[in-house]
Order: structure tokens, then sequence, then C-alpha cells
């Protein structure tokens, strides 16, 4: 990004950054990394592709993007079938306000799994940004996590036995 996009880019996000709840986003794990970075990841990867499609509304959509997984940790299980996107709405409904299109961005971010359906290319922009960005975030974060402790775990037992 350059220097006068990430400058924009900063306007755009700014208040959302200095929001006392919203920066509480650091302290949840979400794919190996922290939920306030994955969602951070999710709103430049939205704001880029906005820029490519020339699509109007940007200020609006990287918004919308930033606040998708805008909850707390509030049940066990895989965050993929959690009610979260109706959460992260509730919150976000409550810290900002939002257009009917940012709404149904957020709420419709986990299609085809959830119960509500993206009705905007904005909403299905972002389902895919978050897709995208979660993938490599798994891949990149995750994974290699899981491997080395397994590993680690592997030599250990190895070593015992011996
Ligand atoms: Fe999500
Ligand atoms: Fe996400």
């Amino acid at each position: 990004m350059t220097i006068k996009k990430e400058v924009e880019f900063n306007q755009i996000v700014k208040d959302i950054l200095e929001n006392d709840k919203f920066i509480a986003l650091k302290y949840e794990r979400h794919h190996g990394i922290s939920r306030l970075d994955h969602s951070l990841h999710v709103a430049r990867m939205t704001y880029f592709m906005c820029q490519k499609l020339h699509l109007s509304d940007i200020a609006e959509i990287t918004r919308a993007a930033l606040l998708h997984d805008f909850y707390l940790n509030k049940e066990n299980g895989n965050h993929a079938f959690t009610n979260h996107p109706d959460w992260a709405l509730e919150n976000a409904n409550r810290e900002f306000d939002l257009n009917p299109m940012q709404q149904n961005i957020i709420v419709s971010h986990m299609f085809p799994v959830g119960h509500a359906k993206p009705d905007c290319k904005e909403s299905y922009l972002v389902s895919f940004a978050d897709k995208s960005v979660a993938t490599y975030e798994m891949l990149k974060y995750k994974v290699p996590l899981k491997m080395g402790a397994l590993l680690i775990f592997a030599i250990n037992f190895l070593a015992i036995q011996r």
C-alpha cells in the first residue's frame, strides 16, 4: 500500500481503533493471532479490493470489514459454527452508526455458513476477503504452531522410550 493510501486507510478506521471495546479484541485468539489483527487484515484486504474494483462507498465497506468479527468469546466451540456474526452486529450497532449495507456485510460474512445471506456485492466481497485472509492466517500461524507442538511432543516421546 502506498503511503497516501495508508494515510487514507488510517483515517477511515481511526475512531474504531480508538474504541476501548474494540481494542479488547487484541486479547482474543483468532486463527493463531489476535482477533484485532485478523480484523485489520480483512479490512486492509477489503480496502485494497475496493480500490482495484473502483467501488464507491470504500470507507463504509472498509469500516464494516473491520467490524465483521467484533465480539468477545462467549462460548467454546468452533468459531465458524457459532452465531458470532449476530454478536458482532449487535456490538457494532451499539458502538457505531451503521447503514443497512454495513449491517448486512457484518451479519452475512460467514456465508454460506450461518443464517444470513449477502444481499449486495459489497457483502460478497467482504465474505471473500475474510475467507482468503483466514486461509492465509491458518496456514501461516495456526498449522505451523500445531505441527511444531506435535513435533516437540514426538521428539520427547521418542526420547523417553529410549
Ligand atoms: Fe467471523
Ligand atoms: Fe473473520
